[in-house]
């Protein structure tokens, strides 16, 4: 099966149009963030995969101290057009580069999905976190992959889906605590998000 681009390429492509979705990309989230976004105020917060700043500059907005961590310098250009006082820090949120025990707080949405598996993902979170820190995340559910289209057509980015019980588990395998873990589902039924909390 093809897989699409790898995020680096594909978002280089989509980050001119990724903000007139907004509404759709917070449509995963059903505000179940606001409460931790109010609680990262006066924090030092890392937003890995950051893309263009939705959730960064709430969290700078409600008074933390923000890196925005992505792999995409397009994506980050973008946030430091709207907010040149965050910290933007081009890298790889599987192998990032920051020395250990370095925020209260990770927070990362809808960035899960374009890793193939999770666990250095969350090995990262667990050591760049303070002892007491929490990870946030929201772990979308792609019912099939978004087909993009531009001046050199059509395209879509390489995503897989990560069943919220494997996340929980790989992270509960790390000694993580889980904090808040809950599907968020759609009318039908069929999940569209997991928003996960956990505490080191
Ligand atoms: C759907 S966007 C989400 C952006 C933002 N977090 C939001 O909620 O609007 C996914 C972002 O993850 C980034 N990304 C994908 N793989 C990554 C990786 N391995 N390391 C860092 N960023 C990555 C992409 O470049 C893109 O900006």
């Amino acid at each position: 099966m093809q897989r699409g681009l790898d995020p680096k390429q594909g978002y280089a492509r989509y980050a001119h149009e990724y903000d007139e979705l907004e509404k759709f990309w917070d449509s995963f989230e059903q505000n179940k963030l606001d409460p931790y976004i109010a609680e990262s105020a006066g924090k030092r917060v890392l937003d890995a995969g950051a893309g263009t700043g939705r959730v960064s500059l709430k969290l700078h907005a409600a008074g933390a101290k923000v890196t925005a961590l992505d792999i995409s310098p397009e994506m980050l250009a973008k946030l430091h057009q709207k907010e040149p006082d965050i910290e933007i820090v081009e890298g790889d949120m599987e192998d990032m580069p920051f020395e250990d025990e370095q925020f209260d707080m990770v927070f990362s949405s809808l960035a899960l999905v374009h890793l193939k598996k999770v666990e250095s993902f969350l090995n990262e979170c667990y050591r760049v976190l303070k002892d007491g820190g929490k990870t946030v995340l929201v772990n979308i559910h792609y019912r099939k992959s978004m087909l993009l289209k531009d001046n050199q057509g059509k395209y879509t980015i390489e995503a897989y889906n990560h069943f919220p019980r494997h996340l929980t588990e790989a992270a509960e395998k790390l000694a993580f605590g889980v904090e808040y873990d809950e599907i968020l589902t759609e009318g039908d039924d069929v999940w569209v998000s997991q928003m996960l909390v956990l505490r080191k």
